[in-house]
């Protein structure tokens, strides 16, 4: 019997519904090519949700979310409403509900894409962050008393306990182990500083190591290091793991290495529960309905969601496709400079898929 995916479908704001559509292209194809079935299910939640009902995850939505096999996200965030809401209602509300502790996010230049760093090339640059993605200073601990007097103070904690440093150290392993290309495994952090979490952090990290993982080798760099390796020598990297905060910082820095956001995807994973796939990048409003934005990021994002259902080939042939569009057709991965238009790049990675 064919496999059935259940998959719930959130274009979200902005280009986020132009870049899963032509995402959704490449896994019709694939789905055709491999033999599974797709079953999908979209939801409105975004920007425009909002204004018109005020609601960002309604909790009947949430319980359903729960019962799929995997979330294809496209972007939030917008024009009309204040930063943060629609990013904390859905985006982080979504990763900590469903406990996507891992946000996995490879950092790969593809054949044909250019990059900012001088003399570097696909065979340098093949990494993966593992970013812890539900704790850290992304749990909202914290405060603010005195509120708009000259005394006023803020604080917002840096929070992790031993279990969420523990099993995001483990996934890294695993990952690793699996990834099986340097078997290095490097923690980033800020010993010298954060002299408590990023302690925490150190220790685990080599207990762990030491105890079940003594084929992967350890390297420790302070975050603010990090930033300068994965530009000076981003070969020296295989998968790096981190907090949530400082992954979210280099994974931008990594996106520009690989092309930029047109080309960057992630994935939110509970290993053993529901995950969810997007682009890196944001909604930018600017390009809105204008047919010009790369949807490559989503389309990869679509391939790292088959990959952890399980179609690994099907998952694979998206992404020779991928890069197939990058060495042969793609001028630029800019958003109106690809020498293609948005649906153009989705149609061709979607027939070059099909086979
Ligand atoms: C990301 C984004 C989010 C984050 C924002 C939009 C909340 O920057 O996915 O990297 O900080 O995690
Ligand atoms: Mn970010």
């Amino acid at each position: 019997m064919q496999k059935t995916y259940k998959i719930a479908v959130l274009p979200g704001d902005g280009t986020g519904t132009e870049v899963v559509n032509e995402g959704l292209k490449a896994l019709k194809a694939a789905s055709a090519r491999f033999g599974f079935k797709l079953d999908l299910h979209h939801y409105d939640l975004g920007g425009e949700r909002y204004m018109a009902t005020g609601e960002t995850v309604p909790d009947s939505v949430l319980e359903e979310l729960r019962k799929v096999d995997a979330i294809y996200l496209g972007a939030i965030g917008h024009p009309d409403v204040k930063p943060g809401i629609l990013e904390k209602g859905i985006l982080l509300r979504l990763r900590f509900e469903l406990d996507q502790y891992i946000n996995l996010r490879p950092v790969k230049l593809y054949p044909g894409v250019d990059t900012p760093l001088k003399n570097k090339g696909p065979a340098d640059i093949d990494y993966v962050v593992v970013r812890e993605n539900t704790g850290g200073i992304y749990t909202g601990a914290g405060g603010i008393s005195m509120k708009g007097t000259p005394q006023e103070v803020a604080i917002q904690d840096m929070v992790y306990n031993r279990f969420q440093v523990d099993r995001c150290l483990r996934y890294a392993f695993e990952y690793t182990k699996r990834r099986n290309k340097r078997n290095t495994l490097a923690l980033c952090g800020k010993t010298n500083v954060l002299t408590y979490v990023y302690d925490l952090w150190e220790r685990a990290f080599h207990e762990m190591g030491a105890r079940d993982f003594e084929e992967i080798r350890r390297d420790y760099y302070h975050v603010d290091a990090t930033c300068m390796w994965m530009v000076k020598n981003p070969e020296w990297f295989d998968v790096i793991v981190t907090g949530n905060m400082f992954g979210d910082i280099i994974t931008d820095l990594g996106a520009i290495t690989q092309g930029g956001m047109g080309i960057a995807a992630g994935g939110n994973i509970n290993p053993d529960g529901v995950s969810m796939f997007e682009p890196i990048g944001g909604s930018a409003p600017k390009y809105t309905g204008k047919n010009v934005i790369n949807p490559l990021a989503s389309i990869c994002a679509g391939a790292m969601m088959l990959d952890t259902l399980g179609e690994g080939s099907a998952a694979q042939a998206i992404e020779n496709a991928v890069m197939w569009a990058t060495a042969n057709k793609i001028k630029d991965l800019g958003a109106g400079r690809m020498g293609f238009t948005t649906s153009e790049v989705g149609d061709m990675v979607a027939q070059q898929v099909a086979g």
